[in-house]
């Protein structure tokens, strides 16, 4: 603003200077010119009639004219004008004077002279002399009034037009700036370019994503700054300026269009072109107006993801209550079994076998009923870092990669479901050595972070441990990425593809956040974000150990015969009597009966879903009811999941999920008799 303020000023002073001296000089200039050419013509005329009378005297007496002395004294004292001072006078050809009239002048002079001739002949010479000086002083006031005048006109021209101008410029000036401040505070990247598609403005939010700084890219080809491609395919986009031009009209970008940075770096923006127009309605340009949409994008994806995995879930949960008790009852067995003969006998081998068959046939189920409703993880809080081991440790057992694991002593612990969390695990580590079937080295390494403040984890405000599983594996192709946390995706002959789909629910349900970056034929690298724990982690029990015996009197509630058979007989096997109801109505009665015959149940078992009948949650109820201080424990599969994961809220005083080992049983109603729960 300041220098076009100058630079006016200074135009203006010199157009008013111009002026100024034009009309100082030019004024007097033109005066005197034509005042002097008057002057000399009238001069002229005199000397031409006074020849003309002379001559005529001359005619009429060509011996004696010249001593006609009055007639010629007196024809040289006649006067055209009052106050014209001349001096005239007559000579013969030998320069000799015959008449005069003088009067006094003063230089400068100005002099006609006229021949007079008699016959053909010249005979002498009339001479009119007239002073310049009356004319020479008119002008010099002329030029004093002319200066006066060039002088106010200087200042008219330098003062009004210019104070105007400035306030146009200004108006000009802070209208531009608007415009600027406007353009500069729109959250969207704009770029305008001519109709040739050259860059002519960019914003500062269209300078950060896609790296060019105004200076550099104004007159810059669009296509060079504005670098499209189709996401999917990889192809270049077509020119949002030449579609621009072609339909002259609002146009929006294809979907999946990626913008790639100077620096490389990928978004997906969404983007609308529009023709600029002067009055005239011509199109002289192009206004491109565009935002990062990645962040939407990736939100758009996981909602998608987490409908599949839904619907999904619904179908695991409705066979997961079924095959859980029909595993109880084999596990039970097997494990009965096994303590009626010797471990040196062949049978016992057998039994090995099934048992092991039955705790894989168990995973399944629990894989499937992640995503069942039942999946509510049941939380403890416990270090990761044992987790990490154990997992590591099964899951590579036999292969010919090794695990470098890394873990600080200071990690937080977890608010984590144990199983679910080896399960996640262990999927990334079976997929990562089943990445690299030449072998190689797997590096997990667990590490605390605060996340949620600026950075683009989906994850609240927090402390979080982030555990990452990094092979030197095939790599996953691009196109794959947003596909593997999809059920039933797989590029494996003998996968089910649901490993990585169940990473993602549990996680989700544990309000995590799993990500992966991948680099085709280097390795790929999952990284868990998993909330971290303020409480104390709980030590763990030894699974392996004897089963913990014990005495009184206990109730099974189960709908399933065959469950009802096989816990009755472990429970007779840890020194328990046993009795059984059907539903949670029989399971009342006999609580009823049993304490009013002052030989009340010390503890009560019960499932929860009972199909036509009462279940265990609405049964605890009425126990409750019955003896305040009544003890139960739930015992189910996850398909109820919130009375298994918040059992206390309920009234339960334990919980043990089926299927279960003689060991865990017996744990729990240890705990729960001996009020360690
Ligand atoms: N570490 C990895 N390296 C390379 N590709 C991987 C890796 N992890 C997953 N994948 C790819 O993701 C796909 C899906 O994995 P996911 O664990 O869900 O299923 P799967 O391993 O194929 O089958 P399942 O886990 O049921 O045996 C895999 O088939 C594989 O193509
Ligand atoms: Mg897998």
């Amino acid at each position: 603003m300041q220098t076009a303020d100058k630079r006016l000023t200074l135009i203006m002073s010199w157009m008013a200077g111009i002026a100024a001296v034009m009309i100082a000089l030019g004024m007097p200039l033109v005066y005197f010119g034509l005042s002097y050419q008057h002057d000399t013509a009238s001069l002229e005329t005199e000397a031409e009639i006074n020849a003309r009378i002379v001559t005529q005297l001359i005619n009429a007496d060509p011996e004696m004219w010249r001593f006609e002395e009055l007639r010629l004294a007196e024809l040289m004292s006649r006067r055209s004008g009052e106050g014209t001072k001349e001096t005239r006078r007559i000579l013969d050809t030998r320069n000799i004077l015959i008449a005069e009239s003088a009067e006094k002048l003063a230089p400068p002079l100005l002099m006609r002279s006229e021949t007079l001739m008699d016959a053909g002949i010249v005979v002498g010479r009339i001479e009119i002399i007239r002073s310049l000086r009356p004319l020479l002083m008119k002008t010099v006031l002329m030029m004093v009034l002319a200066s006066m005048l060039g002088s106010a006109v200087f200042f008219a021209i330098r003062i009004f037009p210019l104070r105007t101008l400035r306030r146009t410029l200004k108006s000009l000036f802070e209208e531009k700036e608007r415009a600027q401040v406007t353009l500069r505070s729109i959250g969207d990247g704009v770029i305008t370019t001519d109709t040739e598609g050259k860059v002519v403005l960019i914003n500062a939010i269209a300078e950060r994503l896609t790296g060019w700084t105004q200076r550099e890219a104004e007159g810059k080809p669009l296509a060079e700054v504005f670098y499209i491609i189709n996401e999917r395919t990889r192809e270049r986009c077509e020119n949002p300026v030449d579609k621009v031009l072609r339909e002259g009209k609002i146009v929006d970008l294809a979907n999946h269009t990626a913008l790639i940075a100077r620096d490389g770096a990928e978004r997906i923006i969404a983007d609308s072109g529009a023709p600029i127009r002067d009055e005239s309605g011509n199109i002289i340009g192009v206004v491109l107006v565009f935002r990062d949409a990645t962040e939407k994008q990736k939100l758009e994806e996981e909602i998608l993801k987490a409908g599949k995995l839904e619907s999904v879930g619904i179908l695991a949960g409705g066979i997961a209550h079924d095959f859980n008790n029909i595993l109880t009852a084999i596990t039970g067995n097997i494990s009965l079994a096994m303590r009626d003969i010797k471990p040196s006998d062949a049978i016992f081998r057998r039994l090995v076998d099934a048992e092991s068959a039955c705790l894989r046939a168990k995973e399944l189920t629990y894989q499937l009923l992640t995503f069942s409703k039942g999946g509510a993880p049941v939380k403890k809080t416990v270090s990761v870092s044992e987790i990490i081991e154990d997992s590591a440790r099964l899951a590579l057992a036999g292969s010919n990669v090794r695990c470098k694991i890394s873990v600080p002593d200071d990690l937080l612990p977890a608010d984590v479901d144990e199983g679910q969390i080896s399960q996640v695990i262990n999927n990334l580590l079976i997929n990562a050595v089943e990445a690299m079937p030449g072998g190689g080295v797997i590096t997990v390494r667990a590490e605390n972070l605060t996340a949620g403040k600026g950075d683009a984890l989906p994850l609240a405000y927090g402390k979080y441990l982030k555990i990452s599983i990094q092979d030197q594996g095939t790599g996953i192709l691009p196109g794959h990425l947003r596909k593997i946390f999809d059920p039933y995706f797989t590029t494996k002959q003998k996968g089910s593809g649901l490993g990585l789909a169940i990473c993602y629910s549990i996680v989700k349900k544990h309000d995590g956040h799993i990500s992966v970056e991948s680099v085709l034929g280097s390795g790929t690298t999952f990284s868990i974000y998993l909330p971290a724990s303020s409480k104390e982690p709980a030590r763990k029990k030894d699974s392996r150990e004897e089963p913990i015996r014990g005495e009184g009197k206990i109730l099974v509630m189960d709908d399933e015969a065959i469950v009802r058979d096989v816990t009755g007989q472990i429970l007779k096997h840890l020194g328990y009597d046993a009795e059984f109801a059907g539903d949670g109505s029989e399971a009342i009665e006999l609580y009823r009966k049993a304490k009013e015959s002052g030989k009340p149940f010390d503890l009560v078992i019960m499932d929860l879903t009972v199909p036509g009948g009462m279940g265990g949650k609405e049964a605890i109820h009425w126990l409750i009811e019955i003896d305040p201080d009544v003890r139960a424990i739930v015992s189910s599969g996850y398909s109820d999941n919130l009375v298994m994961s918040d059992f206390r809220q309920y009234g339960f005083k334990g919980v043990v999920a089926k299927p279960y080992k003689i060991q865990q049983l017996a744990l729990a109603l240890h705990n729960v008799l001996n009020d360690r729960a």
